[in-house]
């Protein structure tokens, strides 16, 4: 269905174009004036010049002419050129309820769906989960999600690092822990009991504990890399425990993202990129694009534009071992044969903009991919501590996803079991969805190219732009309907606005789609955050005024139980567009 604004945009030009004046760049954007209208065009402004004639005449004439179409209640002209627009209440309502029976709510579909590869999370196999994975999997989820909402298709891949010097590390400590088994050794013949059994204990004790040894023990370390490139030629024994540590690892990172409710479409990693790189290397090489540099092949991505020197990107070092551009070159190459998208996109630390950068310009200059797809990185910036510092742990460590995400939950429950808490429901559950939804949107409300403060005490309060409160006005109106044994999949019609605080909030579910597209078009879900944080204080005020259960007024009692289930379901489809679950009761 088409946006509220789409629709004012070309009344207002049919209405220039009837008083003689250009309606192609017409312009109507929302009023933050409420108390003078609801939306404003301040397209009168171009069209006097070209008429030659004082920008007030325009706005009055084309005012004048829009007075007489029956959606307005008020079509003004304010000096010096502005035209001042608000609807009627009927029509706000007829819209609303195109709304309510939209199966979209509202939220305007693509035209084109684009197919778009989704790279987020990157967490690095074997090493444990910290608390520096949160924001790629927080971020990511939500652009995924809100890219979905439009009516994009997206594959969300999480790129393991699982093929790099940690796998090394891991193999150098286990082949001096576990020195009969076969797997170390050139008898190694395939047989599962020749490699070790690992529980998730050891794994994740062993890569910090050989990461710290490599630093002092330089033999281990020089170790630690022949295993790394041995493994990388493919030798079969470290093969077959480099999977066994993969199925350690992915398992307890799935149960850790699944907590987060993060979900990846595909579980590729940097080693199923690595078959695609001899035809990157052919590729490059038959352009003439590689060049010799202090002993390494590079390519050269600078561009006349750029007003600072633009590295070149390294395709291979001078010891023959592939890079991280070298990886992400070729994993183009595999998401380009695999799933041909319209879209690359990336979301990773903004420290990595110009690793980015450099790719995406070899990319395109090797024409890896047709010159129509598009690549994009969002960076985002990072979690501090209290301090202002990188979120360590108390003792200044780097703290465990896992420990992370169990304070949080713990703090949800103590807050629930403070308050008059009562709920037949799982609590260790709710506690889980309430202290996600705190991370998240404490996380989110920040436009994700900035820093932010953990805050878990502010995170979790019922009060100011939390995903508590959001949540807790959901449960809010689940009991409302329960009082009035009302089932919230049910869809009503509204029937007519009766307070300001419903003309505001309908005003604001109205524009939601468009709250949408400038998050998609930025990738910032902040946007989203802020738009639930008014409908849920609208809502509050309109619930605030308003009784609705002993309301005598059937017809007006009908349409606020309306308004109070499209609020809901509008608070709903946000939040899991965000990637945050609800909870029935708090
Ligand atoms: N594993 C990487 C890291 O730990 C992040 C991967 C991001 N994605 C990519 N295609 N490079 O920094």
């Amino acid at each position: 269905m088409e946006a509220i604004t789409s629709i004012l945009t070309k009344t207002v030009a049919d209405a220039f174009e009837k008083c003689g004046y250009d309606g192609s760049n017409v312009t109507v954007t929302t009023s933050d004036r409420l108390d003078l209208c609801q939306f404003q065009s301040n397209s009168a402004f171009a069209a006097s010049k070209r008429a030659k004639k004082p920008p007030f005449v325009v706005a009055e004439e084309v005012s004048k002419a829009l007075g007489e179409n029956p959606i307005f209640e008020k079509a003004e002209f304010a000096k010096p050129g502005f035209i001042n627009l608000t609807l009627t209440d009927e029509y706000l309502v007829a819209h609303t309820n195109k709304i309510i029976s939209d199966e979209h709510m509202g939220i305007v579909q693509a035209e084109r769906p684009d197919k778009i590869i989704l790279d987020y999370g990157g967490p690095n196999v074997a090493k444990p989960l910290h608390v520096g994975h949160l924001r790629p999997a927080i971020i990511g989820e939500a652009i995924k999600r809100i890219a979905i909402a439009c009516g994009h298709t997206v594959i969300g891949d999480i790129h393991l690092g699982d093929w790099g010097l940690q796998i090394g590390l891991v193999i150098a400590e286990l082949s001096e822990r576990y020195p009969t088994y076969a797997c170390f050794t050139d008898d190694f013949t395939g047989d599962k009991s020749e490699v070790p059994e690992i529980t998730p204990e050891e794994l994740t004790e062993v890569y910090p504990f050989a990461s710290n040894r490599a630093k002092e023990d330089r033999e281990f370390s020089l170790k630690a890399r022949v295993a790394t490139a041995e493994l990388q030629k493919g030798r079969e024994g470290y093969i077959a425990l480099w999977k066994k540590i993969m199925k350690v690892s992915l398992k307890e990172m799935r149960r850790e993202y699944d907590k987060l409710n993060v979900h990846f479409d595909l579980w590729y990693g940097e080693s199923d990129a690595e078959p695609y790189v001899p035809e990157l290397l052919k590729i490059l090489t038959e352009k003439g694009l590689l060049r010799e540099s202090e002993g390494a092949m590079v390519v050269d991505v600078q561009e006349e534009t750029d007003k600072a020197p633009m590295p070149p990107v390294i395709i291979k070092k001078s010891d023959d071992s592939n890079i991280y551009a070298t990886t992400d070159l070729a994993t183009i190459l595999q998401r380009y044969h695999k799933f041909a998208p319209d879209k690359m996109w990336y979301v990773t630390d903004k420290r990595q903009e110009l690793h980015f950068t450099q790719v995406f310009r070899c990319a395109k200059k090797a024409q890896l991919v047709p010159d129509e797809v598009e690549f994009g990185h969002f960076g985002f910036g990072t979690m501090n501590g209290k301090d202002g510092k990188p979120y360590k742990t108390r003792d200044g460590g780097v703290m465990r996803l896992g420990d992370f995400i169990k304070t949080v939950i713990d703090g949800a429950l103590e807050k629930m079991t403070e308050s008059d808490y009562v709920s037949d429901e799982d609590m260790e559950e709710n506690a889980r969805r309430i202290g996600v939804a705190a991370i998240k949107f404490g996380d989110l409300i920040n436009h994700r190219a900035k820093d932010y403060i953990f805050d878990i005490d502010k995170f979790l309060s019922f009060e100011g732009k939390t995903g508590t409160y959001i949540l807790y006005t959901v449960t809010r109106i689940n009991s409302i309907l329960k009082k009035l044994g009302i089932d919230p999949s049910e869809s009503r019609a509204l029937n007519g606005i009766y307070t300001e605080a419903e003309r505001e909030l309908l005003l604001k579910l109205s524009l939601t789609t468009n709250v949408f597209a400038r998050s998609l078009s930025e990738k910032a879900p902040n946007y989203i955050c802020e738009n639930l944080f008014d409908i849920a204080s609208l809502f509050s005020t309109f619930y605030h005024d308003s009784r609705i259960i002993d309301e005598p007024d059937e017809e007006k009692k009908s349409s606020w139980i309306a308004l109070m289930l499209l609020t809901r379901k509008f608070l709903c489809h946000s939040l899991d567009a965000l990637g945050i679950e609800t909870v029935e009761s708090m």
